[in-house]
């Protein structure tokens, strides 16, 4: 008679995983420290981005890719704040470009995570929602899949001037209906996302955009609606309006 397998020799489901850059300088923001570690509300806003990962039932691991020489420091980090227990962290050093802390992430991975997030530090606040809503699409099939939102500002596309400040010369206006301006967290099958870190090669700052990539492997990158809290930190006044997101959901919660 066939013995039923012991809980621990069957095998696991595939996992889902989420990458967090967090290794940029933030020179936007001024000057300080690095911008995942900016503190929003009291707590570092790489805290908030990694506590909007674990808040998903589908992110059994989160990989935090950490400034090249801060790894301690993110670890120790990790340690002073109350994160969800049902995930694991991992925390490894980042590279020069997102596109190579990125890369760094997933080579961290084990081999049980079939689906990988692919999260910036610079986004804390992004809602649970969105981040079901890409896992779910990515486990329900598609290759790559970016949260986006139509755009308020109509869209030029200019010649850059040489010098800042000089007027510069338009080249085109796209369709705003057809523009959608994307965020994170970007879902993908996880061999999808190794390919296209593999073979496409992005010269200078490298790419800015993981399903850029997947486009240019030629595989289909489909969009889900994104979310207005969603946006990226990346200048002063950023910083205001996520303190005032922070505070109105305070005030929900004390309802
Ligand atoms: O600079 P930008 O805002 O586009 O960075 C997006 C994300 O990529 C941030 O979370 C940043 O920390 C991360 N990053 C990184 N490694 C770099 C540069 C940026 O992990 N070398």
């Amino acid at each position: 008679m066939p013995s039923t397998p012991s809980p621990t020799d069957r095998p696991r489901p595939p996992r889902t995983a989420a990458v967090i850059p967090a290794a940029g300088r933030g020179v936007r923001l001024g000057p300080g420290a690095p911008k995942a570690l900016r503190v929003l509300g009291g707590t570092p806003m790489l805290i908030h981005a990694i506590r909007a990962m674990a808040a998903s039932r589908a992110v059994s691991l989160v990989v935090v890719v950490a400034p090249p020489d801060g790894a301690p420091e993110v670890k120790h980090l990790l340690d002073e704040h109350a994160l969800p227990e049902h995930t694991d962290y991992l925390v490894v050093p980042g590279g020069e470009t997102r596109q190579e802390s990125v890369r760094l992430g997933l080579e961290a991975l084990p081999e049980d995570v079939a689906v990988v997030l692919v999260h910036d530090a610079a986004r804390p606040l992004v809602p649970v929602d969105t981040v079901d809503a890409v896992a779910s699409a990515v486990r329900d099939g598609a290759p790559a899949v970016v949260p986006a939102l139509p755009l308020a500002d109509t869209v030029k596309e200019v010649e850059p001037a040489g010098t800042p400040g000089e007027p510069e010369p338009v080249l085109a206006t796209p369709v705003r209906a057809r523009l959608r301006a994307v965020q994170t967290p970007q879902g993908f099958d996880r061999d999808t996302l190794v390919r296209a870190h593999a073979e496409v090669a992005v010269d200078g700052e490298g790419a800015t955009d993981d399903a850029g990539m997947v486009e240019r492997l030629g595989a289909p990158v489909v969009v889900v609606p994104g979310h207005e809290e969603a946006f990226k930190v990346t200048r002063p006044l950023d910083l205001v309006l996520a303190e005032a997101v922070l505070a109105r959901r305070r005030a929900n919660d004390g309802f």
